[in-house]
């Protein structure tokens, strides 16, 4: 099997040949930031949106950006040409390589870029039709989870809780409020309406949260950002997750109990449609924006 070509710092090269001081602030104190952008087919699902999500990281970490987004878009495009179908790109900025270990932030460094691809493992179809197991654990991460940090004990923590017991996600909460999931957002539904937490620095704001925004709106569906209690989780008709990788998905059994009649509901199957029909939209269109 040929190694897979990634970017390093400016450079296409083969995965096994990039190398990486231990010294990189990344390795260190997990100083960077990161983005996955969903490709369908050569097009990315809203790239420009997450280059400005990275920005919004970088920014809030004191961290110069190397690229402008155009750069960023080119530099992805580049990377593709070399990764047919369907994609996640990863892409990481860290801090780069001091002289030493100091946590006072260095100056005068140059951030390290790495950025590659792998298979997109979209949603199964069994997933989609039946939904997935998911259950919920106190949120002890930090308060700034607004940043798409590579700093990720917390999620990754968080996460095994859920692939301990066969479950697909662990949804958090915090101070009897939900807020996301360890690598999701997530929205309830109730008497036709639907909820998600709002855009502050307790979640990541997902792109396709954004997203489905757009979709409820050009749908006639009614959402919500607003604070979600713990109660209303619990007595949800419907409960889904969002991110790039899994799209929208139903959760139909939440700490083993049936979410709503345990199926995937009404207006999950409404959103999951209209997501599958912008995506054909845009790979009709041969777009990578929108
Ligand atoms: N995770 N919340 C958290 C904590 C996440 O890690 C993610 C995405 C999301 C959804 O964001 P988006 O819709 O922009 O993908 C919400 C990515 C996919 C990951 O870390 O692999």
């Amino acid at each position: 099997m040929t190694t897979p070509i990634a970017h390093f710092n400016g450079q296409l090269l083969p995965l096994d040949k990039i190398h990486i001081s231990p010294l990189d602030r990344g390795f260190i104190f997990g100083d960077g930031v990161y983005e996955v952008i969903p490709v369908y087919e050569g097009a990315m699902l809203r790239g420009r949106e997450h280059f400005e999500r990275l920005q919004r990281s970088m920014d809030e970490i004191r961290l110069a950006n190397p690229h402008t987004v155009e750069e960023w878009l080119g530099l992805t495009q580049e990377l593709l040409a070399h990764h047919p179908g369907n994609q996640s790109v990863y892409i990481q900025v860290t801090r780069g390589v001091p002289p030493t270990r100091d946590h006072v932030l260095p100056t005068g460094i140059t951030p390290t870029v790495f950025m590659m691809c792998y298979a997109l493992r979209s949603p199964s179809k069994e997933a989609i039709d039946n939904g997935v197991a998911c259950i919920t654990a106190r949120d002890f991460r930090w308060e700034k989870c607004n940043i798409k940090s590579t700093s990720l004990l917390g999620n990754v923590l968080a996460r095994q809780l859920s692939a301990d017991v066969g479950a697909t996600e662990t949804i958090l909460l915090r101070d009897g409020m939900l807020t996301e999931a360890s690598a999701s957002n997530v929205f309830v539904v109730k008497a036709g309406v639907v909820a998600a937490p709002p855009r502050d620095n307790l979640i990541l704001m997902g792109i396709t949260y954004d997203l489905l925004v757009q979709l409820a709106n050009e749908g006639a569906v009614r959402l919500e950002s607003r604070p979600v209690p713990e109660a209303e989780l619990r007595s949800a008709d419907e409960v889904w997750l969002s991110s790039s990788t899994k799209e929208v998905l139903a959760v139909t059994t939440l700490d083993g109990k049936p979410v709503g009649n345990g199926k995937p509901g009404p207006l999950f199957k409404r959103m999951h449609a209209l997501f599958q029909e912008h995506k054909a939209r845009l790979r009709a269109r041969g777009t990578i924006a929108a």
